[in-house]
């Protein structure tokens, strides 16, 4: 595990993780790997929830969606869920010059499954590039918004994750990080049951790959509290820090303004 060679290094750690690059590297081989039934799993699993939360998160940037010219990235993007959400948001209403959205991941088959997604519609398309979110192949201050929905979770380097980030919106940008949560109460004993014993049981079935389904609760319970994690958005350079749980906090959103 990364953080017993470095215990000051927060980030996913999926099983035989030895440091940050292994780490990475487990996270990427992970994601390929169930690639070709991501969605549908994503679907089951979440019973279709999935669709409101990235509607629900787009919905909450319009402001800047709307604006003309505005350049939006969707960091983690897999199969384009989000991004698409994005768009869908960006164009609807009035007619203006839609915003530039990329979608930004590691893995190349789930990049390939969003790029084919994409095709069919007059909408501009989203640019689709492959890169690591920890090593952004993008100018200092470029975008006005970043979003990742489910990705920043299994970043190596959960600081560095939100530093880059940083770095790559302009002065007054802003971030949202959509990402499961653990909620309280009894209703959080029974998603609980369901999170951790029959979602893993039903994902392996489904996917034929053991490793992933077992991991998503285990790097859920690793995560950082929302607390938490708005202290270390803060320190990286983000004001304005906000966290909004969506249904009963199984998932949630946390929001920031990159400092001017
Ligand atoms: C759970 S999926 C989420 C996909 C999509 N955003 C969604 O909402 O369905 C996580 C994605 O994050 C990507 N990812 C994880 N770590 C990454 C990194 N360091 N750089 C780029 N992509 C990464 C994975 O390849 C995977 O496609």
């Amino acid at each position: 595990m990364n953080q017993e060679l470095n215990p000051r290094i927060v980030g996913a750690a999926p099983a035989g993780a030895q440091d940050r690059e292994s780490a990475s590297a487990a996270v990427r081989e992970m994601f390929t790997s169930i690639a070709p039934r991501y969605d549908l799993l994503n679907h089951v699993l979440s019973f279709n929830i999935d669709r409101l939360w990235w509607r629900r998160t787009a919905r909450s940037f319009d402001a800047i969606l709307k604006r003309p010219n505005a350049r939006v990235l969707d960091l983690c993007c897999g199969t384009g869920d989000m991004t698409f959400a994005l768009r869908r948001r960006a164009n609807s209403g009035a007619p203006q010059i839609p915003p530039q959205i990329v979608g930004a991941d590691f893995s190349h088959a789930m990049l390939q499954r969003a790029a084919a997604k994409g095709k069919g519609t007059t909408l501009r398309p989203p640019q689709w590039v492959e890169a690591d979110a920890l090593r952004l192949p993008f100018p200092d201050g470029y975008f006005h918004l970043v979003t990742s929905a489910f990705g920043f979770r299994n970043l190596a380097d959960y600081d560095a994750g939100l530093r880059e980030i940083a770095r790559v919106l302009a002065p007054g940008g802003e971030c949202g990080i959509l990402d499961f949560g653990e909620p309280g109460g009894l209703i959080g004993q029974c998603y609980r049951v369901y999170f951790k014993k029959v979602l893993p049981a039903i994902g392996t079935v489904l996917s034929g790959v053991r490793g992933p389904y077992a991991y998503l609760p285990a790097s859920v319970e690793r995560f950082p509290s929302p607390d938490e994690m708005l202290s270390r958005m803060h320190q990286s350079g983000f004001r304005e820090v906000s966290f909004t749980p969506y249904t009963f906090g199984v998932a949630g959103l946390y929001r920031g303004v990159k400092n001017a």
